[in-house]
This record gives C-alpha cells, structure tokens and sequence, in this order.
C-alpha cells in the first residue's frame, strides 16, 4: 500500500463488478450499488466501455468471488451465523443490500482506503446501514483483533468473514496472524478468501498474464507479494484449527457460476483461486 494513501486497486475491481452490471447476463453477482458506489465519472466511463474492451475473464473472476462469498455467508446464517466481517472491504457493497436483518457486518480495511470510501458515500449518498459499523486495521501494523474488539465485535460467537482480492498484497506475517485470529474463533466460523497460485505452479501464458497483472498493481504502488501452492496452504489452514475446506479454481467456478451461457462469459486463467475454510 501507498503509506497514508488509499487503494487504487479498491476502485479498479470495483470498477469491474459495476461493468459486470451493465455487459453480461444473465448476472452472476446483482449489485444494484455497483455503478453508484464508483463515483459518476467512473460510472459514466464504464457505460461508455460496454462494447467488451474491459477483460471479461477478470470481471467474470471478480463477480464470482464476491458471489461465493455471500453464497457462503448465506449457509452461515443458515447455521446460525450473525456476525460479518469484510476484511479489506475496498468498494464492497454488501451492507448496503443484506438481506439478513439480524446480522451484524463490520467492513474492516487499511485506514486511508477506509476514509476514502466514507467520503464516497458521502459523496453518492449512501446512508451508513445501522447493521454496518466500520474498523479501521492496516494487517501489517496492527492487530484485527483489538480493531474488531473496538468495533464490538464478539469473539465469543462464531463469525463469517470474506477476505477478497486482499491476501496477494500482504506480507506473509500479515496472513497468518489474521487467519490465526480466525481459526480462534468458535466452532462455525469461517473465511473465504481468494489467493494468488504460487508463480511455479503456472503455465506458459499463465505466466505472462501474472506478470502483466503483476506490473499494473505493482506501479499503482500495490505489489503482490503473497503466493501459495494449494496443497501447502491447505496444510497451514489446518494447522490454524480449520477442518472444512474448499479449495476452488477455473475449472469448478465456471462449472459451477458459469456454465451454458450465450455470451461465452468464462474464467480463463489460473491465477487466482478460491479458498473457504470453515472450523
Ligand atoms: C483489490 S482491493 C479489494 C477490495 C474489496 N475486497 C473488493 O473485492 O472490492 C484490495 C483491498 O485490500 C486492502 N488492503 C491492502 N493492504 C492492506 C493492509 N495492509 N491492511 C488492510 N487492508 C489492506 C485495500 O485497502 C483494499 O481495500
């Protein structure tokens, strides 16, 4: 991150979920907030975009992570679940349209980037929900346990948290003492996350499209730094007190969110893959 600045990625996938809005159906992920939240010139920028230039196997991976996510916050709450925590929350709209009106969400996010969106909703005229309540942590120097804790937030019920488009940017400390904070919680609380595959891992023009992807962010001064081998973060999941896990890429996410469409929506890389671990 841009010491004291905001993300710049935040706005570039939001940007992509509200293109998902306008370019594709039927919808994978329905965000009626997507175009409003990035701002009017985005907005307008986007609408004038729609001729299919914007990367559609990168919007297609952004739409169907946030889905996955809440299709997992849904079994939560199925569960008994009350409790949300969007970790390195960026543009995220969710409080704004849950349907769960006893569930509480806390939107968790780098301080700066947390006060840039404020002003935005601000600025769009977005109402704070009275559901959501904010908690500002930067992973790297601060610890989400005391920010949760000042927020309210309850260790000793189970929690729900996604953690998208995030665990690439960090440090590998930075990972762990939030997954260790989770896999501490109670029995029924869980994380699903979305992870780079370690670069080794990766074929041919996998390679080149990483290292593509890999300069953009790196110049708006957010490098990835973070990569995995599945089986090997699997391992240290468990480790950290997670016993249910469900590891998924390309092949099964298009199976399962994208398969028989006419518009030839796909996910084409590998890149990038799902990670849910319930304990
Ligand atoms: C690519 S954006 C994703 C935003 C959002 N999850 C989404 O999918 O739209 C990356 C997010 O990670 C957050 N982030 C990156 N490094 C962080 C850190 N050290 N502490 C807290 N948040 C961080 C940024 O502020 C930003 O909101």
């Amino acid at each position: 991150m841009n010491e004291g600045r905001p993300s710049r990625t935040a706005q570039r996938v939001a940007v992509r979920r509200a293109a998902h809005q306008l370019m594709d159906r039927p919808l994978i992920f329905e965000d009626p907030y997507a175009m409003r939240i990035i701002g009017p010139d985005a907005a307008a920028a986007t609408a004038a975009k729609s001729d299919g230039r914007v990367s559609s196997s990168f919007r297609a991976f952004m739409a169907v992570r946030s889905r996955y996510a809440e299709d997992e916050l849904a079994h939560a709450v199925v569960r008994g679940v009350r409790q949300y925590v969007v970790l390195g929350a960026g543009l995220d709209t969710f409080a704004w349209r849950s349907p769960f009106p006893d569930l509480r969400v806390f939107e968790v996010d780098y301080p700066a980037t947390q006060h840039w969106k404020r002003q935005r909703l601000v600025n769009v005229g977005m109402d704070q929900p009275e559901s959501l309540t904010f908690a500002p942590v930067d992973f790297e120097t601060q610890t989400l346990a005391e920010g949760l804790r000042l927020a309210g937030f309850r260790t000793d019920e189970p929690a729900c948290f996604s953690w998208l488009g995030v665990t690439m940017y960090l440090t590998a400390e930075a990972f762990q003492s939030t997954i260790s904070f989770i896999g501490g919680l109670p029995t029924g609380s869980g994380v699903t996350f979305d992870y780079a595959v370690d670069r080794a891992e990766l074929g041919f023009f996998e390679k080149a499209a990483l290292d593509h992807l890999g300069r953009k962010v790196a110049a708006m001064g957010e490098p990835f730094q973070l990569f995995f081998r599945p089986p090997e973060l699997a391992a240290s999941l468990r480790l950290s007190g997670f016993n249910d896990l469900e590891d998924v890429g390309r092949d099964e996410l298009n199976g399962r969110y994208l398969a028989e469409r006419a518009d030839g929506l796909r996910l084409r890389g590998g890149i990038g893959r799902i990670m849910r671990a319930r304990r």
